[in-house]
């Protein structure tokens, strides 16, 4: 009779107790999500998402939630900074994603929806998989940072079934 087998994927995060212990350069994309998050346009939800991207280059970009009454043609702030990004340079590598909500404060910070994890995870195979570290939380609170977007999406599609 066959055996099923258990796997596991590790998941790994560092908890920040404070912005404060990161690179200037972190505490920065910080700030700029925090701001662009009051930018937003969320006039349904009235939930403020700010995203703030470093490139390799060492370029930044900013997004936030733009919705619409016809709801689900909304975007979210991740996807809003990665295709500005991305629609200036179909070369660019992200290095470094903020992600701040001003209105949730703690060690619980928002991280992004399922939508946005599979357009990070297709940003990085797009970059020859080169990880998108994410930092999730406030640039005067606490913050959850992680080595790969990817990491957000074990068992993930990809185009390499598209392609087999
Ligand atoms: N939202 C984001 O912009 N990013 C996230 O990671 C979570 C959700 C937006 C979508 C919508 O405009 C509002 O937050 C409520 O879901």
């Amino acid at each position: 009779m066959l055996m099923a087998t258990s796997c596991s994927v590790p998941f790994e995060y560092r908890l920040h107790a404070s912005a404060a212990e990161l690179p200037e350069a972190d505490r920065a994309l910080l700030q700029a999500a925090h701001d662009a998050a009051l930018r937003a346009y969320a006039p349904y939800s009235k939930f403020l998402v700010g995203a703030a991207l470093r490139t390799k280059k060492g370029e930044m970009f900013t997004g936030n939630n733009q919705e619409n009454a016809s709801f689900p043609a909304g975007i979210c702030a991740e996807r809003t900074a990665l295709h500005a990004a991305m629609s200036l340079d179909r070369d660019t590598v992200v290095e470094t994603m903020a992600v701040v909500v001003p209105s949730v404060k703690g060690d619980r910070p928002v991280s992004p929806c399922g939508i946005c994890r599979q357009a990070l995870l297709e940003q990085e195979v797009r970059q020859s998989r080169a990880p998108i570290r994410l930092l999730m939380g406030a640039p005067d609170g606490p913050v959850v940072e992680l080595k790969s977007a990817g990491a957000l999406l074990p068992l993930s599609f990809d185009a390499s079934f598209l392609n087999g």
